[in-house]
């Protein structure tokens, strides 16, 4: 068949990719066009009875970790990537970042496969063999407490990992010990905004400033969170953000660094794949004086941390559902959190006067004075249908991989240490209802009468 001429024939045939450019947002799916509105039903019937959540879990949880935020879209644009042979990194992924990095007020966007993808990809520019930011071995201080991908970025790229206790009061880098930890080959700050809650940007910045150091920031938990009217994301060199499942938005895997130096976000591209001369600005890279194909030019060293256009499709659905998405996450945690405020025995993060968290989940601490430990109250709310976890890795430290390397090993985190002991956190998901929250501070209410009664 010559398939130019069939074509020809066709010319008006609808491109589920087209039906998503600029003018195009993604609530306006033409679902009047037959074809697409038999599959839409189709699929939505499918996602129904193939539903598994829960599955595979010790028990199933009326109050899960997170829910399921893609539906009908999402899968059409998957479907659009697989059904028209564009599966690897393409016009949808480019699109994406694009609508990222302006969602973000930040320069350019790259997209990668994970948000762990994002912290090494971040790590990798920064000892860049094609213009290093800092020489091979200098000292990254990352705060203790954190998603462990970000420490392995670190050492992974050759950088010498400081790790700085936190503050248990809002789980972010304690500023005191940040001061302390600075040496004169402290030469980068990798920040973590955990569980959502800004640091303070305002000090941080100072603290930087006096210091030389490069800011870089872990926003995976942090999307859409605040610090004085700004993103995360915008107060450093760089920042990474995860699209995982659980997250403020998702693409299943997924991930993305946002910068605003165009030649390092050229830089970040190739490092994304294979230091590959390709997806940049080529000019800057002129390959006269070698004797190579400029279809396989490689000017620098490099990973292959590239998405796939289904996960880009899913980004470009889900970050218009994400400031809908956001606000509930907010008035959620708002219900919750001042549900507990003043609580006797249970705590949550304190939030600087200048931040604006957007919630990732619902993190406690429970006081030092409390009759019951941490593990006391999560194996009661596990037992009533609630999901827990610890408030990620606590303090690494303490970790069986610490073993492995010495620089984890070298002094006490206290105040990683509380964490550790008596943090942990339930989920937030924009798809639970107020009901839920209720329901959920009623169960908590339960279990902590049994404890003022006994007095
Ligand atoms: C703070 C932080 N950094 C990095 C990551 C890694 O992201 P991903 O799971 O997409 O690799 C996570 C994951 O949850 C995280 O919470």
């Amino acid at each position: 068949m010559n398939i130019e001429k069939e074509n020809e024939r066709e010319p008006s045939r609808p491109k589920l990719a087209n039906l998503f450019c600029k003018e195009n947002t993604v609530n306006e799916i033409p679902r009047n066009i037959p074809s697409i509105e038999k599959l839409g039903g189709a699929i939505e019937s499918f996602l129904e009875l193939s539903r598994r959540i829960n599955e595979g879990k010790p028990q199933k949880y009326w109050y899960p970790l997170s829910m399921p935020t893609y539906g009908t879209e999402e899968v059409l644009q998957a479907l659009d990537s697989l059904c028209s042979f564009q599966t690897t990194m393409g016009e949808k992924t480019l699109e994406f970042e694009k609508r990222f990095a302006d969602h973000q007020n930040s320069g350019a966007a790259v997209m990668v496969n994970s948000g762990s993808s994002a912290d090494l990809l971040m790590c990798h520019l920064l000892v860049d063999p094609i213009q290093p930011l800092l020489a091979p071995g200098s000292e990254v201080l990352t705060p203790v407490v954190t998603w462990p991908t970000q420490l392995w970025s670190v050492m992974m790229a050759g950088l010498k990992l400081k790790l700085v206790d936190v503050d248990p009061e809002t789980l972010n880098i304690d500023l005191a010990d940040l001061e302390r930890s600075i040496t004169p080959s402290t030469k980068a700050l990798f920040l973590v905004h955990l569980m959502g809650n800004p640091c303070p940007m305002d000090r941080i910045q100072e603290i930087a400033q006096e210091h030389s150091l490069t800011i870089v920031e872990d926003c995976c938990e942090a999307l859409d969170s605040t610090y004085a009217g700004v993103k995360v994301g915008n107060f450093g060199l760089m920042a990474s953000y995860s699209f995982f499942f659980s997250h403020h938005m998702t693409t299943m895997e997924g991930g993305m660094v946002v910068c605003r130096d165009e030649e390092l976000v050229d830089r970040l591209k190739m490092l994304r794949a294979h230091g590959w001369l390709r997806n940049v600005d080529d000019s800057k890279f002129p390959l006269d004086s070698y004797n190579v194909d400029p279809r396989y030019a490689f000017v620098d060293w490099g990973l292959n941390v590239r998405p796939t256009e289904l996960q880009a499709g899913f980004g470009l659905c889900q970050l218009e559902k994400l400031p809908g998405f956001n606000q509930r996450r907010r008035r959620l945690a708002r219900r919750f959190f001042s549900a507990l405020d003043k609580n006797q025995y249970l705590s949550f993060p304190d939030v600087d006067p200048k931040a604006d968290p957007c919630w990732f989940a619902l993190p406690i601490m429970v006081k030092t004075d409390a009759p019951f430990t941490r593990h006391d109250i999560t194996n009661y709310l596990e037992s009533q249908g609630i999901e827990t976890r610890p408030i990620v890795a606590g303090n690494i430290a303490r970790q069986p991989v610490a073993r492995l390397f010495p620089e984890f090993k070298t002094r006490t985190f206290q105040g990683a240490d509380k964490v550790h002991e008596n943090g942990f956190y339930m989920g937030l998901s924009p798809l639970f209802s107020e009901g839920m929250i209720d329901q959920l501070l009623e169960t908590l209410q339960t279990y902590l009468n049994g404890f003022w009664q006994r007095g």
